[in-house]
Order: structure tokens, then C-alpha cells, then sequence
């Protein structure tokens, strides 16, 4: 384990999260896109939901929005197709690099807040987090509340870099930890190094947080990420 381990708050402040060379602009469709990193389009999800639930008001949220440029476009186009009054998008990042939004009243709501500590408005439908679990402290803790912000039918999906969940000793959490997720209820994808979930649950994980280790370097992006560090903690006997 490194000599040193962050807390949220210092983690915040670190240069690694502050990172402005972070690709932050991702599009909602194309080559540099939330469609391209989740594997399906989001917009595409949440218009087939609403034809699917016309009585209720679809709720997306997305952590670590960034500039928010996939969700403004995504807006844009519900209101162009005027559904905007079916759908709340809600954009949470800890930096207010956001892009210029129109007038409060429509379909977007972006938020400058830390997911750590956010408390959500509402349940969510669709929940998404594109690249975002990489510069989290607790990333466990974000996972289990996630799992609590869906609706019953409500789908997540986020990147995942496995090798970011340490032990104590330093090696990753691994399979076990892999194995600990799915029994929980998500789907691990290692081949795309994504995370999804369908429907909620109440999310308890073996594991306790010690700290992050914002010098881990670069993971699989190519940029410097944040290592997440537990001590492995038995489950309760039934
Ligand atoms: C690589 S960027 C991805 C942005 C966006 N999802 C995209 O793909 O364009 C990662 C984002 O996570 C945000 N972030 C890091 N720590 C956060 C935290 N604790 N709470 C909310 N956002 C955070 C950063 O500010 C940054 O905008």
C-alpha cells in the first residue's frame, strides 16, 4: 500500500482529478461519445422508455457529466422532437466546466457537486458514468448507492478499470471482488471494462475503504487515474 492515502477532500483537490488535459467533451454519438464508450446510445434508450412508460416522467442521470456536452445534445434533441417535458437529465461533476446551458425550464439540470457526497433528487431510469469511476475515492460506496438510485426497472452502466480496487497489500482486488459484484447484482465486463446493473438493490460489499493513491499513474486511458484502496472485511454469516 502506498505511504499515503487520501481522503475525499484532499482527493478532490489533487491535480490527477483537477486534470484539465481530461477528455471532458464527449459527444452523445460518434467517435469521441458516450454511445462508443457505454455500447449503446443513450438518447436512443430513454426515447424507447418514454414510448414504454408515457404516464411517467423518465429521469437520466449521468456522474462526472464533464462539460455536459452528450446531455446538452441529448436535450436539445428531446426538445426539437417536443418530449422535453417527459425527461429530467441530471449531470453531476465536481468541477463547473460545464458548457453554456439554455434557459432553466427545459429536459437538463447540471449540477456542480462531488458524487460522493451528492444526494439524488429522484429515482433514476437510466444512470451512466463515462469514465468517471477513475478519479473516484470510494468508488465501492458510489456502486452501492447507485444501486439504490434506480427505479425497479432502471439500468446503469459505467466504465470500470477492476485494477483501480487494491487491497491493503497492494495487489488488485481481482476476481473476488469481480465475484462479490456479480453476487451483488451487477454485470462486470471485463472486455470492455464496463459496469452495468438492472433494477436496484441494497448493496452491502465485503470491503472497507482505507484510502485513495492519487499518484497510481496512468490506467488503460492513457491518463493519470486514481487507485481505490480496501481491506477485505468478512461478509456476515447467514
Ligand atoms: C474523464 S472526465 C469524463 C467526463 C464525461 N463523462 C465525458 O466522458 O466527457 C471525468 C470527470 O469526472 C469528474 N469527477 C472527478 N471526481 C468527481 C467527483 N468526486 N464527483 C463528481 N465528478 C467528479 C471530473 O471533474 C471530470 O469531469
Amino acid at each position: 500500500m502506498p505511504d499515503r492515502l487520501l481522503d475525499d477532500e484532499a482527493l478532490e483537490s489533487s491535480a490527477v482529478v483537477a486534470n484539465s488535459a481530461m477528455n471532458r467533451e464527449r459527444q452523445l454519438a460518434g467517435v469521441n461519445s458516450y454511445t462508443r464508450e457505454l455500447g449503446f446510445n443513450p438518447l436512443d434508450w430513454v426515447t424507447a422508455r418514454i414510448g414504454q412508460s408515457p404516464q411517467t416522467t423518465i429521469g437520466w442521470l449521468d456522474l462526472c457529466c464533464g462539460t455536459g456536452r452528450c446531455l446538452l445534445q441529448a436535450a436539445d434533441t428531446l426538445a426539437r422532437d417536443r418530449l422535453d417535458h417527459l425527461v429530467t437529465i441530471v449531470g453531476v461533476d465536481l468541477v463547473d466546466f460545464f458548457d453554456p446551458t439554455p434557459a432553466p425550464g427545459g429536459a437538463l439540470q447540471l449540477t456542480c457537486a462531488s458524487i460522493t457526497s451528492w444526494s439524488p433528487p429522484r429515482r433514476f431510469d437510466l444512470i451512466t458514468c463515462v469514465h468517471g469511476l477513475h478519479y473516484l475515492g470510494d468508488k465501492l460506496a458510489v456502486l452501492t448507492n447507485v444501486a439504490s438510485w434506480l427505479t425497479d426497472d432502471g439500468r446503469f452502466s459505467a466504465d470500470l478499470d477492476l485494477d483501480s480496487i487494491r487491497l491493503a497489500d497492494g495487489r488488485p482486488a481481482g476476481r473476488k471482488l469481480a465475484s462479490a459484484l456479480r453476487e451483488a447484482g451487477f454485470a462486470i465486463d471485463t472486455r470492455h471494462r464496463r459496469i452495468g446493473r438492472n433494477g436496484p438493490g441494497v448493496v452491502s460489499l465485503p470491503y472497507t475503504y482505507l484510502g485513495a493513491d492519487d499518484r497510481a499513474g496512468p490506467n488503460y486511458t492513457g491518463q493519470p487515474a486514481v487507485n481505490s484502496y480496501y481491506a477485505e472485511t468478512h461478509p456476515p454469516r447467514s
